[in-house]
């Protein structure tokens, strides 16, 4: 098989190349607009000189994506946007909440809605923002799905997503308890039971959840421990690895679109 040519390098952005000097410049003179002009590209370049992060930036972002891309693509950067919102949301929920079964989760979660500033608006984003996320993610699955991005060479980034959408009602299900009001509380019991019906592992899911025979201090807690440390991190790291596969196989052309050669190639094989 031929060895595929090297495709040059993308250039940087144009705001972050030096602009070329004006006529008339040139006499020592820098105004404050050019001075302000030049210090992001200044930075940026003193940023890359130590660490060469910009060769990585462009690797990542400058690509080529195929004709017939369309809105039904950003779905899946929707997706992700959600799950940074309902982060940030969230480590400012995480300041007043109290993982406390005896009144207290249910006190924090109240002084949170009607006591601090601008608490029920974050709350509210929050708890808005956790159905925006799950739907966003079922349309996403679907976008891939309906255009054929399962198959090779993206199985490994199907079975990633479907991780991802796992962990994404995983998040859901272990949110919905922390207001600790009878709602949550019965809800997640209905839920821990249906749990439990699972073949095999159904029963010691279920204990797992309840973190011992019954309902209490130790659920509330590893509830909490899962929602808020330990999917936020997975989430966060397999996002990574959907990313890292999505920049390096490029996305799937419409399936209605027959996918043209690049000239290079075509001259390559010629
Ligand atoms: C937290 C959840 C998820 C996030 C943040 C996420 C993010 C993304 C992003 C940004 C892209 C590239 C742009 C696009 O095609 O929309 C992408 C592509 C992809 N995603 Fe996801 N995704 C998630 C869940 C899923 C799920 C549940 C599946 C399927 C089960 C999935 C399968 C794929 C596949 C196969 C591609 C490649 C698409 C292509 O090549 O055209 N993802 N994902």
């Amino acid at each position: 098989m031929p060895r595929l040519p090297k495709l040059p390098a993308p250039p940087l952005p144009s705001a972050l190349q030096a602009p070329p000097p004006r006529p008339g410049e040139g006499n020592g003179k820098v105004g404050p607009i050019d001075q302000a002009m030049e210090a992001g590209v200044t930075v940026v370049d003193w940023v890359d000189e130590r660490t060469s992060l910009s060769g990585a930036a462009r690797w990542l972002m400058f690509r080529k994506v195929p004709k017939g891309t369309n809105w039904f693509y950003t779905l899946g950067s929707a997706t992700m946007f959600a799950f940074l919102s309902q982060a940030v949301t969230g480590v400012f929920l995480a300041m007043y909440y109290r993982p406390d079964p005896a009144g207290g989760a249910y006190e924090s979660v109240r002084y949170v809605t009607n006591e601090v500033f601008l608490g029920q608006f974050v709350r509210g984003m929050h708890k808005w923002g956790s159905s925006v996320m799950v739907i966003l993610v079922f349309l996403h699955m679907g976008r891939t799905f309906f255009f054929g991005a399962y198959k090779y060479p993206r199985e490994l980034n199907w079975v990633i997503g479907v991780v991802l959408l796992i962990l994404t009602m995983v998040m859901s299900f272990t949110g919905y308890l922390l207001p600790f009001d009878q709602r949550a509380y019965w809800a997640t019991i209905v839920g821990v039971n249906i749990n439990g019906t699972g073949p095999l592992i159904g029963p010691y899911l279920s204990d797992f959840l309840r973190a011992g025979p019954e309902f209490g201090a130790t659920t509330l807690s590893r509830f909490y421990a899962i929602h808020m440390l330990l999917l936020p991190g997975a989430i966060a790291a397999l996002i990574g690895a959907h990313l890292y596969l999505v920049a390096k196989l490029g996305t799937t052309a419409p399936p209605w679109l027959k996918a043209e050669k690049d000239p290079e190639l075509r001259k390559a094989e010629a």
